[in-house]
């Protein structure tokens, strides 16, 4: 009987989506440390710093108050409110408060949006080299992402051009697109990104905007979608510009048609949002001057690895344009990343990110590194590598 039992438990092909690789590297970097060792972390795609002083002090207030019940499905009204301000002050853009959806982050963001736009079997166009989970919960949820092999040519980015070509092929149901992107760094500019929405939209093809890296551009400024078209779904976070990842709150900015869908699968998933979290994510917003201070650290830090990597030989990369990552081609030293990263992480204590987590094909050509970290760390980051490089 309980042998019979222990048969039923068989895990559901659905669930059976890739591990992240770079959990491997973290657990080798734990392990250096528990030995004594002193690790830079550069595989790290979260901020060093805390979050705003006043979304902390917002938290303990509301923890002192006592009660946190449930909150709106959708999100406490102010702080949807407090969101589509921040588009008024920061893009000029008009949003209706309406139209904005509090998730658990947006990676919650994204079961939403794929489970409001597509039915299972959809095909949904990712770039690669892209972040993994995109194309993992879209397999988990039934769909099928469509992987489509980016170009140094296009910044790394999906033109129309790939896009119809792809869909030509076997026809598409979206398309999702991130700029400032994970892992490479890259942006799509303005007229890229309104050029891919227009191509999309003419072919039908639903549009998806990962906005999770906005406010942390260098090169230019990045656009949002929001600007650009009420047809397609934007995805942001309080986890990177303002480092809050462990508060698990993102919002979504959506078509007006999908509020109500929208509402009904997150009341049923998940009731609403953490509520001690919607409240600091809301007096965050006041914090943005602390948030553009940690901001001018990450353009050091970008300035530092960008002049001080090519006198180590690491000098193929990205353009690094936002975000806070630098993906660089190690080919010239190892035609196995995985591999340079392992050997780097143990013999220089230096933790970076292998790229085939983003990219199986190419991704074995290229390492992630994150600047998030301290000046300190990238100065003696570049040190360590450097000496390593010189000698392997
Ligand atoms: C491109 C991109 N999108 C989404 C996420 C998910 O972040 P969160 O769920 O914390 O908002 C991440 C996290 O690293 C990311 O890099």
């Amino acid at each position: 009987m309980l042998e019979a039992a222990r048969r039923l438990v068989i895990p559901s092909a659905r669930s059976d989506v890739p591990p992240f690789m770079v959990m491997d590297v973290m657990a080798a970097a734990a392990r250096i440390e528990a030995a004594g060792g002193r690790v830079i972390h550069l595989e790290v795609g979260q901020p060093a710093a805390p979050a705003p002083s006043s979304a902390i002090a917002a938290a303990r207030a509301a923890l002192t108050s006592g009660r946190l019940g449930y909150t709106e499905t959708l999100g406490i009204p102010s702080l949807r409110a407090r969101i589509a301000r921040h588009y008024a002050e920061t893009r000029g853009v008009p949003v209706d408060p309406a139209r904005i959806v509090v998730t658990t982050g947006s990676s919650a963001g994204f079961i939403l949006a794929f489970l409001a736009l597509f039915e299972p079997s959809d095909r949904v166009a990712v770039a690669v080299p892209g972040y993994p989970p995109y194309r993992h919960i879209l397999k988990a949820l039934g769909c099928e992402p469509a992987a489509i092999q980016t170009t140094q040519a296009t910044r790394w980015a999906i033109t129309p051009e790939m896009l119809i070509t792809v869909h030509r092929r076997t026809p598409l149901k979206g398309v999702l697109v991130a700029s400032p992107a994970n892992p490479t760094g890259t942006m799509m500019t303005a007229q890229a990104l309104r050029d891919l929405i227009v191509a999309a939209q003419g072919e039908g093809i639903r549009f998806i905007s990962d906005e999770i890296y906005h406010g942390l551009d260098y090169a230019f400024a990045a656009e949002t979608a929001a600007r650009l078209s009420d047809n397609v779904v934007i995805l942001n976070s309080m986890s990177k510009y303002f480092c809050m990842t462990g508060w698990r709150v993102g919002w979504m900015v959506v078509p007006d048609a999908l509020v109500r869908p929208i509402d009904r699968l997150q009341g049923n998933l998940a009731i609403s949002v953490p509520t001690l979290s919607q409240i600091a994510a809301e007096a965050a917003f006041d914090g943005r001057a602390e948030m553009e201070t940690v901001k001018h650290g990450y353009e050091e830090n970008r300035r530092i690895l960008i002049d001080g990597l090519p006198k180590v030989g690491l000098d193929k990369f990205l353009p690094v344009d936002g975000a806070f990552y630098l993906y660089a081609d190690v080919s010239r030293f190892s035609s196995d990343s995985f591999e340079f990263a392992k050997r780097m992480l143990e013999e220089t204590h230096v933790a970076a990110t292998p790229g085939v987590d983003f990219d199986p094909i190419d991704g074995s050509k290229f390492v992630r590194f994150s600047y998030a970290g301290s000046a300190a760390e990238m100065h003696e980051a570049v040190e360590r590598i450097g000496k390593w490089l010189a000698v392997i």
